[in-house]
């Protein structure tokens, strides 16, 4: 059984995202979508939100799961027996961060592999953060994460307003 992980912040998740898990669900047997619960950061939503948002939009693929995770990647890929790790590359710019994580990664637990999928051209200048950024604006995010996300950024984004008012 080839079991990958496909680690994350997800705050939130876009079709970006969307799509690599899409893709990487079709080389592995199970694909588990590790959400960082980082206790450092404070994101926009609790680490709850961003699962049930997660399989909110997964729920058609029948081999992909979302499970929360904290500390390193690598206990948490260990853990849950998967030995190939998944991330994304939108840009040149994602390379170097990504290069040092593989390796660190790797001199930790030789036994996990870091895998790239290069992300598809129409969403290789999409991040969670400028989805927030045109959100937190006023702007139309329809085109950058599904409909249920952008009601749940939207909602969240009114609550702060009141908050913040
Ligand atoms: O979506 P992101 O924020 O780019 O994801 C980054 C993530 C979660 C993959 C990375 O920060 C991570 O693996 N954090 C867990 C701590 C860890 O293992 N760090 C790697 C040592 S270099």
């Amino acid at each position: 059984m080839l079991r990958g992980v496909y680690p994350g912040s997800f705050d939130p998740v876009t079709y970006g995202h969307l799509d690599v898990i899409r893709r990487s669900a079709r080389l592995v047997d199970e694909l588990i979508v590790g959400v960082l619960n980082n206790k450092a950061k404070s994101p926009l939503f609790s680490v709850e939100e961003r699962v049930k948002m997660l399989e909110n939009v997964t729920k058609d693929m029948s081999n992909v799961k979302i499970i929360p995770f904290e500390g390193l990647l690598v206990d948490f890929a260990c853990k849950v027996d998967a030995g190939m790790v998944i991330r994304g590359l939108r840009a040149i710019t994602d390379f170097e961060y990504e290069l040092q994580m593989a390796q660190t990664n790797h001199k930790m637990a030789p036994g996990v592999e870091t895998v790239f999928l290069t992300t598809s051209l129409e969403y290789s200048y999409l991040s969670s953060t400028t989805v927030k950024e045109v959100a937190a604006f006023g702007g139309d995010i329809s085109q950058f994460v599904p409909d249920t996300v952008a009601d749940r950024i939207t909602e969240k984004m009114k609550k702060k307003e009141s908050v913040d008012v």
